[in-house]
């Protein structure tokens, strides 16, 4: 058992060194492929600290370990094959390191997945006195004179290139970059794949290989032989002979839901699970294929557009749901255009990827949700980097003029404010990360500060122990806000109406509260800044009360016929 055992930790390597190629949450350099080091980095430390962790859990050898994590991962998407090349490749150098005591930082530093710049300061998790690291570095070098690692690494190879991932990396990559479903022909931008931007985005397509059938489109001769809008709905009523989308829907005031949002948006997410040593099994990465394929973002799931049922154990609905429950004919209809890194700035670069027909669609409700990229950069001056409110404006008014030639009449558009985002720090800076709560040493303030030394911080202004940034950033965000407020009072469209909406954390912090919750547990534990599942289902709740008191035209009537359509379609051909 020699090569199996190898097979390390490969899930997470392999994860990050393919964000390391393609893309990665929340900032807008990561819009951008290729390039930084900095994930690899990241990764490295994550996997070796997986890997000694795991050994440390069940005392067994760092093989044994590595064993043990490639024999949790799934087959598909040849992340089992992937994880003995890689071990194969890397693990005899990671034994070395690790048997002679060396940590994290210094395997990977030693292997040359960190690197340090000329003039930057060395990058660490752990904390460690400067005079121990260059003696143990020193030591480190000895060890691996002949690395095969480093030579892997500085042949410039990426994990892309093993022939047997060319393909899905490929795939990947391209709905990433297109933010359109990966499809074999190309007829529309529905799909009937869940993932690479497939129905996990938006609505299922009831029939791919005819480009007149969509979720969201007026039916089509009342949908008679055909359901041309996928909402589960068509036929004719044999009693009566009315076609049943005439019946239920006619005058029901349909409309779909599309979210432009950023990785929040799309909730990015990464199960705790995969990092932590003392909960890892055989069930813990079975969901990695599909997160991949999604790039790591859980649309599915999520607050404005998700349709499955949730995994918090909360009764939670997304937005979508809501309005399909309001109105069955809404079955399908939703858009989740949200993109990791996404900004006021970039949003051009993918809005194209919206499907609406002017003619032949029902109205839909956007919501435009950019709620941290315009503010949060990885930049050691991210002041420089923020949006500036003219800008803002400015391209906020593109945006709503797209729109306005996109959507058909009847629309609506609400604006979401950007939150405060002290509440990262205050909640978060003492508590310890998933990979320190075993031995108590990684707390989210060490990892902020490595993340930020790689200039890889998500958001550098509100995840950083300075506090002057934090106000700053904060201060930047309130100004922006303002702006979208004045831009929803100020400006007129003729195909939908304007409204603005705050992103109502400290509400959302105070109902978790109220529900016998703690604030840091509204906040991704892995990457300590994205909100999670519950805070974007309790502020889609807060959205849909809000709406209800102040706006109810946003949401349509309630359908008379819902029981019917229940009825005779049942669950109208599911997600
Ligand atoms: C899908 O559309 C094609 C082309 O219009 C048609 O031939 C086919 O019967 C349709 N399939 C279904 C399942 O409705
Ligand atoms: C949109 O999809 C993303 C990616 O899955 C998800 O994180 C996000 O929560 C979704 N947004 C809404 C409003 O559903
Ligand atoms: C804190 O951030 C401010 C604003 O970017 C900067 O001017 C200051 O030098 C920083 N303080 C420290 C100790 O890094
Ligand atoms: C952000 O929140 C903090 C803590 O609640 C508060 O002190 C600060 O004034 C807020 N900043 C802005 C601009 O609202």
């Amino acid at each position: 058992m020699k090569f199996p055992c190898r097979i390390l930790a490969v899930a997470p390597l392999f994860l990050l060194l393919l964000l390391d190629s393609s893309a990665s949450p929340a900032s807008d350099n990561q819009f951008s492929m290729g390039h930084s080091n900095g994930h690899r980095c990241a990764g490295c430390v994550v996997v070796v600290s997986v890997i000694t962790q795991l050994a440390q859990v069940h005392s067994s050898t760092v093989e044994a370990s590595m064993e043990r994590l490639c024999g949790y991962l799934p087959g598909k998407l040849f992340l089992k094959t992937t994880c003995y090349v890689l071990v194969h490749m890397f693990g005899a150098d990671i034994i070395k390191l690790l048997d002679a005591d060396m940590n994290a930082d210094m395997v990977c530093h030693t292997l040359e997945f960190c690197k340090q710049d000329t003039g930057q300061p060395q990058c660490h998790l752990y904390p460690l006195p400067k005079e121990v690291w260059k003696l143990t570095q020193e030591k480190a070098r000895h060890i691996v004179k002949k690395s095969t690692t480093m030579k892997y690494l500085q042949s410039g190879s990426d994990i892309c290139s093993l022939p047997f991932l060319a393909e899905i990396c490929q795939k990947i990559k391209l709905s990433i970059q297109t933010s359109m479903p990966f499809k074999d022909v190309d007829s529309d931008k529905y799909s009937v794949f869940p993932t690479l931007r497939g129905y996990h985005w938006r609505g299922r397509d009831c029939n791919d290989s005819d480009k007149n059938v969509y979720p969201g489109r007026r039916p089509d001769n009342w949908d008679v032989h055909r359901d041309s809008n996928c909402n589960g709905i068509w036929g004719v009523d044999p009693e009566d002979g009315i076609p049943y989308e005439k019946k239920f829907c006619e005058g029901s005031q349909p409309r779909g839901i599309i979210l432009l949002g950023d990785s929040a948006g799309a909730h990015f997410h990464i199960p705790p699970e995969w990092l932590t040593a003392s909960q890892m099994s055989l069930n813990s990465f079975s969901d990695l294929p599909t997160a991949l394929t999604d790039e790591l973002n859980w649309p599915q799931l999520s607050g404005a557009t998700g349709f499955l049922d949730s995994t918090s154990g909360m009764e939670e609905k997304s937005i979508y749901l809501r309005l399909r429950k309001r109105n069955r004919c809404n079955h399908r209809d939703y858009q989740n255009i949200s993109r990791n890194g996404a900004s006021s700035q970039n949003l051009k670069k993918f809005i194209e990827s919206l499907s609406r027909n002017q003619l032949l669609d029902h109205p839909a409700v956007v919501i435009y949700a950019m709620i941290g990229n315009d503010v949060c950069s990885s930049k050691a001056n991210p002041i420089q980097e923020m949006t500036t409110p003219e800008q803002l404006y400015s391209s906020v008014m593109e945006t709503l003029k797209h729109l306005n030639s996109h959507l058909p009449k009847g629309s609506h558009v609400v604006l979401y404010g950007l939150p405060n985002g002290t509440f990262l720090w205050d909640n978060l800076h003492d508590r310890y990360h998933p990979l320190g709560q075993l031995n108590k040493d990684v707390t989210y303030a060490q990892v902020f500060s490595f993340l930020s030394c790689l200039q890889i911080n998500p958001c550098h202004g509100w995840m950083s122990s300075n506090k002057t940034l934090r106000t700053l950033t904060s201060e930047r965000a309130q100004q922006l806000s303002s702006t979208l407020k004045k831009i929803s009072t100020r400006e007129k469209f003729t195909n939908f109406d304007l409204l603005y909406m705050d992103f109502a954390f400290k509400e959302v912090t105070e109902e978790w509260q109220r529900r016998g919750g703690q604030p840091w547990q509204l906040i991704e534990p892995v990457d300590g800044f994205h909100p999670n599942e519950v805070a974007l289902s309790l502020s889609a709740e807060i959205f849909w009360k809000k709406a209800e008191l102040q706006w109810p035209q946003i949401l349509g009537k309630e359908n008379p016929f819902n029981s019917q359509i229940e009825q005779v379609f049942g669950d109208q051909g599911g997600h």
